[in-house]
């Protein structure tokens, strides 16, 4: 019913009412809102260790419809997944949690809600809610994040809780790490939540002090290429890296006073490195603590509009996932390769958690269809996927779509190809 090729506010917002109509049977008192996927430039796996980190908000993400009842119930319904139709629960139930961490997609906002029970925000009545995302599912764009937040922001606007962007991404963070058995850190939710347009955020994850830099690239497009290879986070890798850094951290304390691995310079950690137990644990603390390093160097990079310089230091960020910390793969590593040996890409990275998902590339724009037509050919030749290419734009935080003046909204997004060649 409705695809990313919707261009802007207006026509989706119909769409979504319309599609209301059909499930819950009327359009009347309905509220529309939008919460933004995120893509993170350079920093990765720094934010559970205290370290920087320099996502963006998306112009896509996930849109929701939604109406106060006059009852305490709660009804979902994803447009996306329209054979699970639409899942009732009472306040009560949620509220009793917890949360069974189960594969439901609702266990996300029924997290979200149960969170701000627990912090006393309690609901007075239920609600009707649609949600559609225009994220490429798992493709580790935060798809998940996203609808956490948009959650929250919905709670707040429907029943006016005093929970402000930053809270919401707590809540969200915590609910994610107790209702849905991922360990992460703060970057997605504090990205989703906190987004501004054509500005990147550096982010100080130890202290969430945040700078909007902004993106200013004249001759070049941030494209995001989708592996195809589905991610999960849930899978125990992602817990196993964080608790692997925890140990680090652990044996180095031993050594040093430090709170996290983002404290240490790459001098002192070399000059303590020895005290790890074990080489696999020197690798992963070497990552941490080298890619906070470059992301502070790399954003020092961007405000001088050094984009080249900017791009050697993704190359470098995505070597060190890859050797020290291993989480890429031998799909995101073939895309970033790939990538590197196109004349007119700047820089390519895999971002997010890894383990498949997405690479980042800052692509002069004459070289656009060449980087498409070259990686995507080598991309299936070496693993027998097909990548998809989608040129991105960097958009603002959550909020409420039937109160804006139209045209507005959040743009749907382009797939790069539609004009270049894009799948292959
Ligand atoms: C996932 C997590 C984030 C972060 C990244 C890796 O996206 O949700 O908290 O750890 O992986 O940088």
């Amino acid at each position: 019913m409705m695809t990313d090729r919707i261009a802007g506010s207006r026509e989706m917002q119909a769409a979504l009412r319309d599609h209301f109509q059909k499930i819950y049977g009327s359009q009347d008192d309905l509220r529309v809102y939008f919460a933004p996927g995120r893509v993170n430039l350079i920093g990765e796996h720094t934010d559970y260790n205290g370290g920087h980190v320099f996502p963006c908000a998306l112009t896509i993400g996930t849109y929701a419809a939604v109406r106060i009842r006059t009852d305490r119930r709660f009804r979902f319904f994803s447009v996306n997944l329209p054979g699970d139709g639409a899942e009732e629960y009472s306040l009560d139930e949620i509220r009793s949690g917890p949360v069974p961490p189960d594969s439901r997609w609702t266990s996300y906002p029924r997290g979200i809600i149960h969170t701000f029970c627990q912090r006393g925000m309690v609901p007075d009545r239920g609600l009707d809610m649609l949600f559609y995302g225009n994220l490429p599912a798992g493709a580790g764009l935060s798809s998940s994040a996203s609808l956490e937040v948009l959650t929250g922001f919905i709670l707040r606007d429907c029943f006016g809780f005093p929970a402000d962007n930053q809270t919401l991404a707590l809540i969200g963070q915590y609910s994610e790490n107790h209702y849905n058995g991922v360990s992460c850190g703060i970057m997605d939710q504090f990205a989703v939540a906190m987004g501004k347009k054509d500005h990147a955020i550096f982010l100080n994850t130890s202290d969430l002090t945040c700078e909007y830099v902004p993106l200013r690239l004249e001759k070049e497009s941030l494209i995001i290429t989708n592996s195809n290879k589905k991610h999960s986070l849930a899978s125990s890798a992602y817990n196993d890296r964080r608790r692997e850094c925890e140990q680090a951290l652990k044996e180095l304390q031993t050594v040093t006073d430090i709170q996290s691995l983002g404290d240490l310079t790459m001098e002192e950690f070399r000059e303590y490195q020895h005290v790890l137990s074990d080489p696999v644990l020197v690798r992963r603390a070497r990552h941490a603590v080298s890619e906070n390093q470059r992301t502070i160097q790399a954003v020092q990079l961007l405000k001088k509009q050094d984009v080249a310089g900017f791009g050697r230091l993704m190359k470098e960020a995505h070597l060190s996932v890859s050797r020290d910390y291993e989480v890429t793969g031998p799909e995101l590593d073939a895309l970033a390769e790939e990538a590197w040996n196109v004349p007119g890409c700047i820089g390519s990275r895999m971002t997010g958690g890894g383990f498949g998902g997405c690479t980042v590339s800052i692509v002069r724009d004459s070289a656009i269809p060449r980087f498409i037509e070259q990686v995507g050919a080598a991309y299936h030749q070496r693993t027998g996927l097909d990548a998809d290419f989608y040129t991105v734009h960097i958009g603002g935080g959550p909020r409420r779509l039937d109160e804006e003046p139209a045209g507005r909204g959040p743009a749907a997004q382009e797939p790069a190809g539609k004009e270049q060649g894009g799948k292959r």
